[in-house]
């Protein structure tokens, strides 16, 4: 379904749509809310409510269809508690989740229009500006479902338009927050549907043309460096990964420069594993369901780096990612083998199923050789580890950079695309040693996966403040509110938070 958002400054009574939805405060009066509803109908808002026990606490979300002049309306109300926030709850994730649980109510129905009354900042400790950009985001993501391959129940031909309410003096910050959301929202909408889409439809090679065609659109430069450059660059990690699949392997930088003399250099670098099978070490069949979605950190720079672009952000971002599939066959890497990388540095392959390490460590080594950035990020659906760990509700995020991780865990808290820092010392960084390499693609013992998978990681970024981001937390086995079964988009909101943020 597509989600479009639209700003107006009409009486929200006036509005004509089929859904109104509205933001209510524990105590609130029903009768001056609705006040200019009420002179439409003949439907008691105020008994309705008594009756069903609806009195704004949070997390509460009422729907109901109401007849108003001569037609039927949905009315959505969403709880959002009293005067003081109660211990543990988070209102702008009640905000969003009530807006998320709106949108999906219009599936199945004739609404094409959707009246939101955007609510009082304040009671949010937040502006207003954030109010609308969030509500527009949420809204566009609450519409995503890869229903791309549904021929019975495509909701693709659907299409929506959220109205904000806004008062008059609003108006252009509102359009301004309007735009800013919906480019946000698209973006990890772009990412899901790269995440979601089949192995056999995002090869390393479709995923390359998807990205020079993403980043042509909003003006970046994009570079694909094919496996003989790879070779010559002395890419041993891509390759060797690369070696049991058909599939030939892609190398992908993309720019922007938006950022003004002197400004900072941030990169972004995705782990872009198109398939993973686990290699000659294969997974069991049900753990490879998943796995057409270990490209979600490479869809996700991209995404990043594109939004970034499109709102004409101060910003210079480099956006780098390995793409290939990881497969068993007759020419595939086995347990045992040692490679090289593009710093010189080998790693002993104890099992091939560690390979986002692998083609980051190249990744990594070479954007610091390369790029020079000021700070670099990697984001990766790395270790099985961290979904038991957070999944799938937030990132694993893992920095010695104090700095740098707390002004991610403010964006994550910002945007409600939230990271977890784990403990990161010496103690762990001993797990990945090998007797016959620099280093071994395994820990030794099987502990703290998230973790060890870091301090391989850290053999390949020099000085460069640096921080891992785990995100292989980020997939949904049941909806929940704005997200669907499936991909999230995990760390789009929060990159591009991050980066808009990353100058100040
Ligand atoms: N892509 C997987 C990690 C993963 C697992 C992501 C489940 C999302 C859901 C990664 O390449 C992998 O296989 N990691 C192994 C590493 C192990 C062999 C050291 C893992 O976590 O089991
Ligand atoms: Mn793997
Ligand atoms: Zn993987």
């Amino acid at each position: 379904m597509k989600v479009q958002v639209k700003v107006s400054t009409e009486k929200f009574a006036q509005c004509d749509a089929q859904m109104y939805v509205m933001f209510m405060q524990e105590g609130f009066d029903a009768n001056k809310i609705f006040k200019d509803f009420i002179a439409k109908t003949t439907f008691s808002f105020k008994s309705y409510f008594e009756e069903i026990e609806f009195s704004g606490k949070v997390k509460s979300v009422v729907n109901f269809p109401a007849q108003v002049d001569d037609h039927v309306v949905h009315f959505v109300c969403i709880g959002v508690g009293g005067k003081v926030c109660p211990v543990g709850i988070d209102r702008k994730e009640v905000l969003r989740r009530g807006i998320g649980s709106a949108i999906k109510v219009t599936r199945g129905k004739k609404i094409k229009d959707v009246a939101v009354l955007v609510p009082e900042a304040s009671f949010f400790e937040t502006e207003f500006e954030q109010i609308a950009e969030q509500i527009t985001t949420i809204s566009i993501m609450a519409g995503y479902q890869y229903d791309v391959f549904m021929s019975r129940f495509s909701n693709a031909k659907k299409s929506i338009t959220v109205h904000l309410v806004v008062p008059k003096e609003f108006k252009q910050d509102a359009q301004y927050a309007c735009d800013r959301g919906t480019i946000i929202g698209e973006a990890v909408n772009t990412t899901r549907e790269y995440v979601d889409t089949p192995p056999a439809y995002m090869t390393p090679t479709i995923f390359a043309e998807k990205v020079q065609e993403l980043t042509k659109a909003c003006g970046m430069k994009c570079t694909v460096l094919e496996d003989k450059k790879m070779e010559q660059l002395g890419m041993g990690g891509v390759l060797g990964v690369a070696r049991g699949s058909v599939q030939a392997p892609k190398f992908i930088i993309a720019e922007y420069k938006g950022g003004k003399k002197g400004a900072k250099t941030i990169a972004l670098v995705g782990k872009g594993i198109t398939f993973d099978s686990g290699g000659i070490c294969i997974k069991p069949g049900n753990s490879m369901l998943t796995m057409k979605g270990d490209m979600a950190g490479a869809a996700a720079v991209f995404n990043v780096a594109c939004a970034l672009a499109h709102m004409k952000a101060p910003v210079n971002i480099v956006a780098v990612a390995p793409v290939t599939e990881n497969m068993p066959g007759p020419h595939a890497q086995k347990p045992g083998d040692i490679v090289r990388f593009y710093n010189g540095k080998t790693a002993e392959i104890k099992d091939t199923d560690a390979e986002g390490r692998l083609v980051l460590a190249d990744a990594l080594s070479y954007t610091v050789d390369k790029i020079k950035p000021d700070i670099m990020i990697d984001i990766a659906t790395l270790t099985g580890a961290c979904e038991y760990a957070v999944g799938p509700y937030y990132a694993a995020l893992i920095s010695e950079h104090d700095d740098l991780a707390q002004q991610l865990s403010v964006s994550g808290n910002r945007t409600g695309d939230r990271v977890w820092r784990l403990p990161y010392t010496d103690d762990y960084k001993e797990a990945i040693k090998s007797n016959i390499a620099d280093m071994a693609n395994t820990g030794t013992r099987n502990k703290a996966g998230t973790i060890t998978a870091s301090a391989f990681l850290q053999h390949f970024v020099g000085d460069v403040p640096w921080a891992h981001l785990d995100i292989a937390s980020g997939d949904f086995d049941i909806p929940v509110s704005y997200f669907d079964t499936g991909s999230t988009g995990i760390a789009v909101r929060l990159l591009i938070d991050f980066c808009l943020h990353a100058e100040k």
